[in-house]
């Protein structure tokens, strides 16, 4: 008896293993190859400098924090800077604020390309502003010791130090939805964390843990809406 029930559950859990094999397989053909096409039914929407601004330590000036030179955006930052107001409690931060797309419904989404140089850590590189407090972003995606990762966790990508890569991040409001796609491919889907008024950022704002120096840079920004 003790056998065959043996059996019976080595059976089953053996099922559970195909099924969990196969489930994986559909989920990673769905979300990475010539299929997927992040950007395809949106429009992409003009962009230059009167639609973003750029928040930096408030006591320099913001060519000692960032610069746009052959179409690349670098940002960068140290972690004994000042927050960007005189008033903000948070961390320092030289990010690029598209201010110029506040949105409140609709599918939005942030395309770039994306390079981290090694060293820079615990800091946040994009994030989608706006939330139900306590929280004040609906996604960020942070470097921590060169892994890409969604808040503190999970890992997206290992390894994306001194490498340029795609972002594509879309913002369904209406269903509360974040998709990260990483070169193409789908890295995550994640539930929104309400509020009534969001924008993209990106750059370089120091979270728990960062390093003395964080910088990245950016080029090809791109800010898309659904049609
Ligand atoms: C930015 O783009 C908008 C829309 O295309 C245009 O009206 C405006 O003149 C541009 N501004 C600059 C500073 O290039
Ligand atoms: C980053 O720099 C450290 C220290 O110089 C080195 O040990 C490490 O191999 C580097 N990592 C990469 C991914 O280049
Ligand atoms: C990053 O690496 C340092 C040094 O190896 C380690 O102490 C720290 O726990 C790591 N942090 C994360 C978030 O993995
Ligand atoms: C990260 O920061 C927290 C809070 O300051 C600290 O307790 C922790 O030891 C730090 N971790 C590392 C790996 O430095």
């Amino acid at each position: 008896m003790a056998y065959s029930f043996h059996s019976l559950a080595f059976f089953c859990s053996s099922i559970l293993i195909f099924k969990l094999i196969s489930l994986h397989q559909s989920a990673l053909a769905w979300s990475c190859g010539p299929d997927v096409r992040p950007t395809q039914g949106f429009v992409s929407l003009p962009f230059n400098r009167s639609y973003y601004h750029i928040q930096k330590p408030y006591d320099v000036p913001e060519d000692q924090r960032y610069c746009f030179i052959d179409g690349v955006h670098k940002c960068w930052v140290y972690s004994t800077d000042k927050p960007h107001t005189t008033t903000s409690q948070t961390l320092p931060r030289t990010e690029i604020a598209i201010q110029g797309y506040g949105y409140s419904s609709g599918v939005w989404e942030f395309e770039a390309y994306a390079y981290v140089p090694n060293g820079t850590s615990g800091v946040c590189i994009m994030q989608v502003f706006g939330a139900t407090a306590p929280h004040a972003s609906t996604l960020m995606l942070r470097v921590y010791n060169g892994s890409l990762t969604y808040y503190r966790a999970p890992v997206l990508v290992p390894n994306i130090y001194d490498k340029w890569f795609k972002i594509n991040v879309v913002h369904d409001v209406d269903a509360a939805k974040v998709r990260v796609f990483i070169d193409g491919c789908l890295k995550i889907e994640a539930d929104g964390r309400g509020g009534t008024s969001h924008a993209f950022k990106c750059g370089v704002y120091a979270q728990m843990n960062d390093s003395t120096y964080m910088e990245s840079r950016w080029k090809d920004i791109k800010v898309l809406r659904k049609r």
